[in-house]
């Protein structure tokens, strides 16, 4: 049996690369039933990278060139998307970095760019082995370490600017659990270390952590950043530093959206009351990253918005507020006799017995096109909001 390097320096060859690029839109199942033209490169192998190019397409373009090669399909599902590792990278610069769960490298080709020494560490030999020949590729340097980061960190003597982690979820059936001591590596474990490592500590989680969890269960948290990408929440990401820093600033980033951010200090939600009011002209739907960080009463008063039920998470005003971090839409509320029978809207129902499926079902709607009918619940009771 040939080694993994050897059948990488087979997979560069220029005549599988040529099949590889001809088989991108084929039947992966049907592919693997055949077999391979190439006596040294199983179908496997061809399809691993088919794969690969396919998920490249959509989450790392930057990786369609000559040469590179994708590791198995878990590498490519853990790796950050090139667009949200793109924007931590605008935020980080120094001396010396480090990522300790390197994976397929995507973050740390990202979030290492504006370094001067960069260090990966993966406990996987054949990852590691991957990502260095793909940065060889790519024209970039670093020291490429395959440990198991413990045994790493207990052995450095160096001292980092920024040290990155983006742990593994050690049990894919517990991933309904987001707590820190079900990651691989525990964070909790090794949290002194860390700060005793680098300036900043970021560390990388699922966007269903909880954040008051998280605060009180790590030392010395200053930031932390809700990452979604088309209102999809993607990532929360939790800066730590030993430096005494006043207060905790929580960013909330919808990532190619016209949205605008919203940025406060953790405790300010706590500090303000909402006001209730019934719909007036417009109606406020803030996104996920909003929902996220649970700032509900913050952002009617940030904006001078009227919230419409305590569990309602729909804002109304009459004067348009600017910059709101979610949609703004002009609606009139309506009777259900008003709907019309096969009429077109985007359906939302927020806080109303009925899911949008059951609410097609029973006024006979279509889903889509650019008009809008909120099914809520304000302090009267439910209603129905219709898109003027
Ligand atoms: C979620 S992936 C990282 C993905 C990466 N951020 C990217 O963008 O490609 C986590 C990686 O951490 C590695 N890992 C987990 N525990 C580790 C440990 N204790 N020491 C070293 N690596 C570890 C896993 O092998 C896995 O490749």
């Amino acid at each position: 049996m040939l080694s993994e390097k050897s059948v990488r320096n087979k997979i560069v060859n220029q005549d599988i690369q040529n099949y590889i690029n001809v088989n991108l839109n084929s039947d992966l199942h049907a592919l693997l039933l055949k077999k391979s033209p190439f006596p040294d490169v199983s179908m496997q192998e061809i399809v691993q990278q088919i794969k690969g190019k396919q998920t490249a397409q959509k989450k790392f373009p930057f990786l369609l060139k000559d040469g590179i090669i994708f590791p198995p399909q878990l590498n490519l599902e853990q790796a950050s998307s090139e667009t949200t590792a793109l924007y931590k990278s605008k935020i980080l610069k120094g001396n010396r970095f480090v990522d300790l769960t390197s994976g397929f490298g995507i973050d740390a080709y990202y979030l290492s760019r504006n370094f001067n020494e960069v260090t990966l560490v993966e406990q996987n030999h054949e990852l590691l082995d991957i990502v260095e020949h793909n940065w060889g590729i790519l024209g970039r340097e670093a020291s490429f370490v395959n440990q198991n980061l413990e045994d790493f960190l207990s052995t450095n003597k160096e001292y980092f600017d920024v040290v990155y982690l983006d742990p593994a979820r050690r049990d894919q059936n517990k991933n309904k659990v987001f707590l820190l001591e079900d990651l691989s590596p525990d964070i909790l474990q090794i949290k002194d270390i860390l700060l005793a490592t680098a300036d900043q500590v970021i560390i990388k989680l699922s966007p269903l952590i909880d954040l008051k969890y998280l605060i009180s269960v790590l030392p010395g948290v200053f930031r932390i950043e809700i990452i979604a990408v088309k209102n999809d929440v993607k990532e929360a990401v939790v800066f730590l530093s030993n430096e005494k820093r006043d207060g905790i600033t929580v960013n909330c980033i919808n990532l190619e959206s016209e949205e605008s951010d919203f940025s406060f200090v953790f405790g300010e939600e706590e500090k303000v009351q909402a006001v209730y009011s019934e719909p007036e002209k417009f109606i406020y739907i803030p996104n996920n990253s909003i929902l996220k960080a649970g700032v509900f009463n913050l952002i009617s008063e940030r904006f001078n918005l009227k919230k419409l039920h305590p569990n309602t998470h729909l804002y109304t005003s009459a004067q348009k507020a600017d910059g709101f971090p979610g949609r703004v839409l002009e609606m009139e509320v309506v009777e259900s006799k008003q709907i019309k029978k096969k009429g077109q809207f985007n359906i939302i129902s927020k806080n109303y017995p009925l899911k949008p499926d059951d609410i097609k079902k029973k006024y006979g709607i279509k889903d889509g096109g650019d008009r809008y009918l909120i099914f809520t619940q304000s302090k009267k009771g439910k209603i129905i909001l219709k898109s003027v």
